[in-house]
């Protein structure tokens, strides 16, 4: 009745923003991102058959209300699709900052899902685990497979699935992420999802996606990254375009997110390959050739506004591991 599983984070190059069921996190469209080996967290879950509560303990600490209702209901969904009665003991561990565009709920609910079901004893394929990774959090369900990895918008809960494009080896890609900020957000991504629509920006940029997954899709595939940071670019600029125009507004962009996509898009135009996108918070990915990666990682290192960087080649799925 015990397991331990350790899931990483992602970076989406094509995103998802809004949901078409809120209840079910089926995403407006579908998205493509990149595992981070080695920001991850690890989880374990405890099915506890005298107990009926559950509890939470986040890096050490018991979690507040707010988290543990999150991870309850998320909880209940797994009870109801597992036959499980009981409480669960979940203890968590998170090697990065949370809540700063760094996507901690997409490493956590991989890991849950991942975690509880084994701990339950059940045996799912990669794609159920998927899917009831997306009840926690929708870019969780592209924490669960490997390397580079695209979710299906679908319409019910069991076609709105992830899956692996390519092998983490295909491209030697890394992200920099560039540390503006490490407070958390004011407004999580779950809320921003309800406010999506209030944009007259989301329908646009809903009915275009498919075409940029398909243009990132084939760079992706044919290793150019040229077409590739073009229209990452672009794909992370209308996502905050709809963010910035919704009511009520949201602004994750600092001014020290703007000097750094200045410069990246400078360093780009001298040769260097490297791209940038934005996440539900200030810090900015810079995805760049490993070849590249020193030199831009000291440039990154110059600007002011730069409080440190992280690195992350491409990572794995979720895994148990105990
Ligand atoms: O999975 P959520 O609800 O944390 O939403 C993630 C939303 C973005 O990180 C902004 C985009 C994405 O596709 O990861």
């Amino acid at each position: 009745m015990k397991a331990t599983a350790r899931a990483n984070s992602n970076i989406a190059f094509i995103k998802y923003w809004g949901n078409t069921d809120e209840t079910l996190r089926l995403p407006a469209n579908a998205s493509l991102s990149m595992n981070l080996d080695g920001l991850h967290t690890e989880t374990t879950v405890t099915w506890q058959q005298d107990e009926q509560h559950d509890t939470l303990t986040i890096n050490g600490g018991i979690a507040d209300d707010r988290a543990l209702r999150r991870v309850s209901q998320f909880l209940d969904a797994l009870r109801q699709r597992l036959g499980i009665r009981y409480g669960a003991r979940v203890v968590s561990h998170n090697n990065f900052p949370m809540g700063a565009g760094i996507a901690s709920s997409a490493a956590s609910f991989a890991a849950l899902a991942v975690a509880a079901a084994a701990a339950a004893g059940a045996r799912l394929t990669e794609r159920e685990l998927s899917c009831l990774a997306r009840l926690g959090s929708g870019s969780a369900s592209r924490s669960v497979p490997s390397g580079f990895v695209e979710w299906r918008a679908g319409e019910t809960h069991e076609d709105s699935y992830a899956f692996s494009v390519a092998p983490r080896v295909h491209w030697g890609l890394i992200d920099l992420v560039a540390l503006v900020s490490s407070g958390h957000k004011a407004v999580g991504s779950r809320e921003g999802h309800t406010s999506a629509s209030t944009s007259d920006f989301q329908a646009i940029r809903v009915e275009t996606a498919a075409s940029r997954l398909d243009i990132c899709r084939r760079a992706l595939l044919e290793r150019d990254f040229a077409a590739f940071a073009e229209v990452v670019e672009r794909d992370s600029d209308m996502m905050h375009a709809v963010m910035m125009t919704s009511r009520p507004p949201l602004f994750y962009w600092l001014p020290g997110s703007l000097v750094l996509m200045d410069q990246v898009r400078r360093w780009r135009s001298e040769g260097l390959r490297v791209c940038y996108t934005l996440d539900a918070g200030p810090n900015v990915h810079c995805i760049c050739l490993a070849e590249d990666a020193n030199e831009i990682e000291a440039r990154l290192g110059q600007v002011a506004e730069v409080q440190g960087v992280l690195r992350a080649t491409t990572g794995g799925g979720a895994v148990v591991i105990g």
